[in-house]
């Protein structure tokens, strides 16, 4: 089953623990399990002996994860769930609270690099980008039918530049030719020649701004946010690794107001970055932005 040796390799481990403190006999909830690489670290750290319940919306995530954290037995509890279930989900446990949450947001490398879940325009595979392929529409679907205003909307929330000319270009591109494969997206982005600054790829922020839409990324860390207060223990703390200032945002200002009505105590004042070392051994860490706050 185990069909690649690295699933993900997980970002700022040692800053998510020293937040988490994780100790024996202590509940966490790890929203975004991926390939298990924070949830491990958990379990290390206690020597088996913390319970951790781990949910992601992609099954092969789970699966992966299952077999990967099989050695620790009944410690480890995985859901396939949006995370927007999360209370359910400890609902159903009969799990009042947790002493920590872990929400490392984004796309596991696994997913990213699979042609088949059409999120990169590196690779040619067909232009899906679900994280839960179960259900809901693709970007396809999003570039072959919706209207030009709901195009622009995307990329504006995306905060692509050029979002209306963009999606007028989309428009009339596929009257001629449908958006099938990620490789066409690359092609039409490449053909439409954006102005834009040097230090931005185009097709980065468009597949962005299109993934962010598909999987309802904003929408979903919203809802998590509001919960996140009751879904912990006095005293306990929650850790939101993020990779775009639109996440970050987010983040940022519900731990203000969650600060302004006493729930939670931000122990974060400044935004953690990983180390230079870690971009260097993990490039793929280099957007990360980490933040963390406590029950009170
Ligand atoms: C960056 S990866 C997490 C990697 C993980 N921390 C590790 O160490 O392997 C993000 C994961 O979150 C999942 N995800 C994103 N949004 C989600 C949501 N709303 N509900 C559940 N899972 C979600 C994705 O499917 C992906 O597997």
């Amino acid at each position: 089953m185990i069909a690649r040796p690295i699933f993900h390799e997980p970002v700022m481990v040692s800053e998510t623990l020293n937040l988490l403190s994780p100790k024996e006999g202590n509940t966490y909830l790890d929203c975004t399990l991926g390939g298990g690489g924070h949830t491990l670290s958990i379990l290390e750290a206690t020597g088996g002996k913390a319970r951790v319940i781990g949910i992601d919306m992609d099954p092969e995530a789970v699966a992966y994860s299952k077999e990967r954290l099989s050695p620790f037995g009944e410690k480890v509890i995985l859901k396939e769930e949006n995370f927007i279930r999360a209370g359910e989900v400890l609902r159903e446990l009969n799990i009042k609270g947790v002493d920590g949450i872990i929400c490392d947001l984004g796309l596991s490398s696994w997913q990213l690099e699979d042609a088949n879940r059409g999120f990169s325009f590196q690779k040619d595979g067909p232009l899906d980008m679900r994280m839960n392929p179960r259900g809901g529409f693709t970007a396809a679907d999003i570039l072959n039918s919706w209207r030009e205003d709901e195009i622009f909307l995307v990329l504006k929330r995306g905060e692509v530049p050029f979002a209306s000319r963009i999606a007028r270009e989309i428009v009339r591109y596929r009257k001629w030719k449908s958006f099938q494969t990620s490789g066409d997206l690359a092609n039409f982005i490449r053909q439409i020649k954006l102005p834009f600054k040097r230090t931005m790829h185009p097709a980065t922020l468009i597949f962005q701004a299109l993934r962010i839409a598909v999987n309802r990324e904003l929408e979903n860390l919203s809802i998590l946010l509001s919960s996140l207060p009751d879904l912990l223990k006095p005293g306990g703390r929650a850790v939101l690794i993020s990779y775009h200032s639109l996440e970050d945002r987010l983040v940022k200002n519900s731990f203000r107001i969650f600060e302004q009505n006493g729930t939670l105590k931000v122990l974060t004042k400044k935004v953690i970055r990983p180390t230079l070392e870690e971009v260097e051994r993990n490039p793929r860490s280099r957007s990360a932005r980490l933040r963390g706050a406590e029950r009170r």
